[in-house]
């Protein structure tokens, strides 16, 4: 069962009433489809990180409220009653691997749906399948998970998450600091896992080409606050505002920018590799049907 996501005038205050008090997010009304991909972008401390520990109730909103499914998520409520939500929403944070701490492989997977109730022989065959998913190798589940290497650490980690089976997967930079292949390969995963049992997953990337290639709707956060919101073509189609927000494109974006500089004329900017080889044959051939004439 999956649940659309709604954050209704949430606002989040770090330390409040101290000398540290900081607002990191005011205002933030938005909804995330279920079975959706939604992308959250912004700059280094625009609240992205903030907004996601809100989705299983890590903090609170200092002020409205966040729903999903059936449970309303406010500053009243209590901690007795997110088990469930905890269950359905597993987040991936940046460097998951810091918290890895079983003496095995197995036993640091297992702990998760060990800690919902199951089995110890139920658990551990949740987390067989799910480091299966995330390519780690049999070998590798009775060694401990600190005498692997960064990137395998990684994917026990997020094997952790998935083997609680959570409808929704928040994923904050879950590829940073991996080689590109194992970048390439884990967004692949994911991308899987979402197609495969229709899991919604909320991404905080940096990687404009993450976002186009695997988002259906993208949030723009900036000083804690929405600015803008819609479909990956929407977010990318104006370059001058792209330019002031120092918001980059995608690489076949920006490719396609300089061949426009360069007096190609595109119907509208191709932001994927598929895009761009599409409407540049269109216009090669166009051009040679126009010359043969
Ligand atoms: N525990 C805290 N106490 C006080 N301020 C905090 C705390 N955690 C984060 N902040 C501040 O809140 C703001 C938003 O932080 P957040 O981590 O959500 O940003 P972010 O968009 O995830 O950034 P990044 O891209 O660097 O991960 C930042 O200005 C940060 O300094
Ligand atoms: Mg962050």
């Amino acid at each position: 069962m999956a649940f659309n996501i709604y954050f209704k005038k949430v606002g989040y205050v770090y330390q409040p009433n101290s000398p540290f008090e900081f607002k990191a997010l005011t205002d933030i009304s938005l909804s995330i489809n279920k079975a959706s991909v939604t992308a959250i972008i912004g700059h280094t401390g625009s609240g992205k990180s903030t907004l996601l520990q809100h989705l299983n109730a890590l903090i609170k909103p200092t002020s409205g409220v966040v729903k999903i499914g059936g449970q309303e998520i406010s500053n009243k409520t209590n901690n007795k009653n997110l088990k469930y939500l905890r269950q359905k929403v597993g987040i991936v944070f940046q460097f998951s691997e810091a918290q890895l701490f079983e003496e095995t492989v197995l036993k640091d997977v297992a702990f998760g749906p060990q800690n919902f109730g199951f089995s110890k022989e139920e658990a551990e065959i949740k987390a067989r399948f799910a480091l299966k998913q995330v390519g780690i190798a049999k070998e590798l589940f009775n060694r401990s998970p600190f005498e692997l290497s960064g990137g395998q650490m990684r994917r026990v980690a997020i094997a952790g998450i998935l083997a609680i089976n959570p409808d929704i997967l928040v994923l904050d930079e879950p590829t940073t600091g991996l080689d590109p292949k194992g970048k390439m390969e884990m967004m692949a995963m994911f991308y899987r896992l979402h197609k495969k049992y229709k899991t919604t997953l909320v991404l905080v990337s940096h990687s404009m080409d993450d976002v186009v290639y695997f988002a259906d709707f993208v949030y723009v956060l900036e000083k804690g606050k929405v600015i803008k919101a819609g479909t990956p073509a929407e977010i990318f189609a104006d370059s001058s505002w792209l330019k002031e927000k120092q918001i980059e494109l995608p690489t076949a974006g920006k490719f396609s920018l300089k061949l426009q500089e360069k007096g190609i004329k595109f119907k509208q900017l191709p932001l994927t590799i598929e895009e761009l080889t599409n409407q540049l044959v269109d216009y090669i051939f166009y051009k040679q049907e126009n010359i043969n004439e």
